[in-house]
C-alpha cells in the first residue's frame, strides 16, 4: 500500500512548527490584551449564510472556496474560511448588543479551497482582533495600532509596508462604482477573463487585479479618494491625523479594496515583499454593515486578521525542545527505580527523560545531545547503598549523594543557589 499523504493544501504542525505558531499565538494574545481585546472562540463550522451573504455570494471566498456540506440532519454547514463574521454572529447569539462595545481575539484554523502555494494554504490560522460597537474613527486606529505593534514586537515589522484606503460609506461607493464600471466598460474585452466577470458582480475587485492586461487598464481609471462624501473624508482624515500623531506610518493605496464585500470606509494590509506574491501578512478594516446582515442591529465595527502560517515563514524563531534531567539506568533490574525516580522528578517540576538505548556511554551522550543539565545515574550498587551518581553534563563533573537527597540537589541546582554546585 502507498504511504498515507495528507490532503493538498494542509500541513502538519510537527514541533518545530508548532512552536512557531505558539510564539506567534501568544504574542499576539498578549499585545491584543493590552488593548483590550478579550480571548474567544467560535465554532469552526457554521450554517452556510454566516458566510455567504456578509462576505459576498461572487467574493472569490464564498464563490469558489468554502468547504460546504450538508450534514446528516439536511443543514447546509460551512467550515469557517474567516473569523469576522463568526464573532459578529456569536456576538448576536449571546444577546451581547446591549452591552457595547465589545472587543475581541481569536486565533485557529481557518478553510479555504485555494491553489496552495508558498504562504497560500486550504487549512491556514489566522490569529484576529474584533473592536464590535462603534463608529469612532479612533476604534479604526487602535486595531491599526494592535497590528502594528503585535508585528512589530515579533519583530517582523521591519520587512511589511501599511496600505491604507478609505473605501467610504455606501453612498461614495455607489457613485464610484458607477464612474469605474462606465471607465472599465470602454476596454471590456481587453480585461482578464476573470475580470470581465466581475465587471458586472464586482468591480471593485477589478481594482487589484494581478493580471498584466489589466493593470494596465486601471492604471489611468477613476479613483476613489475623488468619490468619497464628506463625512467619508473625515473619517479617514481622522483616522490618519491619529496615526500619524501616534508616528505609525502608512501608504495611501487607493487600489486597496480587499477581497471580501463587508468592508466600508477603511480597509488596511501589511504587506511585505519577502514572501513573493502572497505578500499580505495582515488585513482588515472596518465593516459596519456586517452585524444587519446577520440579522443584528446597525453597530459599527472594525477588526484584523493575520496569517499564522505567513508570519512564521518571516521569522527564524522556535524554541527548540530541552530537558533538564536525564534518568541514566545502568542495570535493567533496577528499571522500576529508575523509573519511580523520574517520575518524582517530573512531579516537581523538571523536565526529565530515561534515555532508552543501550550501554551507560550511550545513555549519557543522548543526555547530552538533548540538553540535559544534569543526569542522575542509577544501578545495582547505587540501589544497595541507597545512593546515586551526579553528573554535571556542562563541566563533566561527578559524585555520589544520598538518593534522599536528589530533589533537594536538583532544586538547588536549577536554582543556581549553589557557589559551586558540589558545595553543599
Ligand atoms: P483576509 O485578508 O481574507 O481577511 O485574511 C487575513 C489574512 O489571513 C491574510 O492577510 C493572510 O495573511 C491570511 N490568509 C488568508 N488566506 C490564506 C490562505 N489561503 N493561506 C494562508 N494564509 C491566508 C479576513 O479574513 C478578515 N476576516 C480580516 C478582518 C478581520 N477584517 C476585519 N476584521
Amino acid at each position: 500500500m502507498k504511504p498515507m499523504q495528507p490532503v493538498r493544501g494542509t500541513a502538519d504542525l510537527m514541533p518545530r512548527q508548532k512552536s512557531q505558531m505558539n510564539i506567534i499565538l501568544q504574542k499576539a494574545s498578549t499585545v491584543a490584551s493590552r488593548y483590550g481585546f478579550q480571548d474567544m472562540e467560535t465554532p469552526i463550522f457554521e450554517f452556510s449564510e454566516v458566510f455567504s451573504r456578509p462576505l459576498g455570494e461572487s467574493s472569490d471566498v464564498v464563490a469558489k472556496e468554502t468547504y460546504s456540506f450538508q450534514d446528516r440532519g439536511g443543514s447546509s454547514l460551512t467550515l469557517r474560511p474567516e473569523g469576522t463574521a463568526s464573532v459578529m454572529r456569536a456576538l448576536i447569539s449571546n444577546g451581547l448588543t446591549q452591552s457595547l462595545p465589545q472587543k475581541f481575539y481569536y486565533g485557529g484554523p481557518m478553510f479555504r479551497y485555494e491553489r496552495p502555494q508558498k504562504g497560500r494554504m486550504r487549512q491556514f490560522h489566522q490569529i484576529g482582533c474584533e473592536y464590535i460597537g462603534s463608529f469612532n474613527p479612533l476604534a479604526d486606529a487602535e486595531v491599526i495600532g494592535c497590528a502594528t505593534q503585535f508585528l512589530s514586537e515579533l519583530g517582523v515589522f521591519d520587512t511589511c509596508i501599511l496600505h491604507l484606503n478609505s473605501l467610504g460609506d455606501a453612498e461614495s461607493r455607489d457613485d464610484y462604482r458607477a464612474s469605474l464600471v462606465a471607465f472599465l466598460s470602454n476596454y471590456k474585452n481587453e480585461l482578464s477573463i476573470d475580470s470581465q466577470r466581475r465587471l458586472n458582480e464586482n468591480p471593485l475587485r477589478i481594482l487589484d487585479s494581478k493580471a498584466d492586461e489589466d493593470r494596465e487598464i486601471i492604471k489611468d481609471a477613476p479613483r476613489l479618494p475623488a468619490f468619497l462624501t464628506t463625512q467619508a473624508k473625515h473619517h479617514f482624515e481622522q483616522l490618519t491625523n491619529a496615526l500619524d500623531k501616534a508616528g505609525i506610518n502608512w501608504q495611501l493605496d487607493t487600489n486597496l479594496v480587499r477581497g471580501l464585500d463587508y468592508y466600508s470606509h477603511t480597509a488596511f494590509e501589511f504587506i511585505t515583499d519577502a514572501l513573493g506574491s502572497q505578500g499580505t501578512v495582515l488585513g482588515g478594516g472596518r465593516y459596519d454593515g456586517l452585524s444587519a446582515m446577520l440579522g443584528g442591529p446597525d453597530m459599527g465595527a472594525v477588526g484584523f486578521a493575520a496569517g499564522v502560517e505567513r508570519l512564521a515563514l518571516l521569522i527564524e524563531k522556535n524554541e527548540e525542545f530541552t530537558y533538564d534531567i536525564a534518568v541514566v539506568i545502568v542495570d535493567d533490574e533496577v528499571a522500576s527505580d529508575g523509573f519511580a525516580l523520574a517520575q518524582n522528578l517530573r512531579l516537581q517540576g523538571f523536565k526529565t527523560d530515561i534515555p532508552m538505548v543501550p550501554q551507560v556511554g550511550k545513555k549519557l551522550k543522548r543526555a547530552s545531545l538533548i540538553g540535559c543539565e544534569l543526569s542522575f545515574i542509577i544501578g545495582k550498587n547505587e540501589i544497595k547503598s541507597d545512593t546515586i551518581q551526579v553528573k554535571i553534563m556542562t563541566t563533566g563533573e561527578q559524585k555520589q549523594i544520598g538518593i534522599s537527597q536528589v530533589i533537594s540537589f536538583a532544586t538547588k541546582f536549577f536554582k543556581r543557589e549553589l557557589e559551586s554546585n558540589f558545595s553543599e
